[in-house]
């Protein structure tokens, strides 16, 4: 197993840079997230959670809010039969119960629908709170590979259980321009480091105790 995590951050700010609307952004971002889903496997990715709505999102203009989950409902139907070619399970993590009937429905068909594939198992993290999920004793697997996107330096509440000996990449690159060559860099950025899980480097062969 290869798990990376993905904090999707940057679309309000790729959309002011171009005086385009917040939810210009988000639209952009999931393009990102598409092609992203595209390159993972063959960089070795079998899992890939994706941070898309926060718990503490719900606190944005009712309009943003608004639509981001009508994005959301659009792009999970949109996005299931190129799940199915490619061989991509989704499932969803978080809170179901307050989102809105139209992505919850698309939520379960898609999962329904894609449950079967093995070649990559794309967690969408929605109505997120993983203090909440630590609470609820509901946990993802361990995260190898964390990378968070714009520049931003902090875990806002996603996977903080699960990342425990995560090691982090951080690209000051907004996430609507995030390309599988960043996913490409993060992943070769990761195969550098030595994880050692609080041991000794494999092969450590010393003469001191
Ligand atoms: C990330 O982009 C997407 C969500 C949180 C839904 P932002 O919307 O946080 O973009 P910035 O941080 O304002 O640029
Ligand atoms: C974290 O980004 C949530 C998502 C990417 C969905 P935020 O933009 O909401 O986080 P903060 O406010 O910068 O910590
Ligand atoms: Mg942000």
């Amino acid at each position: 197993m290869f798990h990376v995590a993905i904090i999707m951050d940057g679309n309000g700010r790729w959309a002011s840079q171009r005086s385009l609307p917040r939810l210009a952004g988000h639209r952009e971002g999931a393009e990102a997230l598409r092609r992203t889903v595209q390159a993972a496997p063959g960089l070795g990715v079998t899992d890939l959670t994706v941070y898309a709505f926060s718990s503490d999102n719900w606190s944005r203009p009712v309009s943003e809010v608004n639509g981001l989950m009508r994005l959301l409902a659009r792009f999970l139907p949109a996005e299931t039969s190129r799940c199915l070619e490619n061989g991509v399970r989704v499932s969803a993590i978080g809170r179901r119960d307050r989102l809105p009937g139209p992505v919850l429905r698309a939520l379960d068909a898609i999962e329904f629908q894609t449950r079967a594939q093995q070649r990559l198992h794309l967690r969408v993290a929605l109505d997120y709170s993983s203090r909440d999920r630590i609470r609820a004793g509901d946990l993802a697997p361990d995260v190898d590979l964390m990378i968070r996107t714009a520049g931003e330096q902090r875990l806002s509440d996603f996977l903080l259980w699960e990342a425990a000996y995560a090691e982090f990449h951080f690209t000051q690159r907004l996430w609507p321009d995030f390309q599988g060559a960043d996913l490409a860099a993060a992943v070769a950025d990761f195969n550098r480091r030595q994880r050692r899980f609080g041991g000794l480097p494999a092969g450590y062969c010393g003469i001191h105790a």
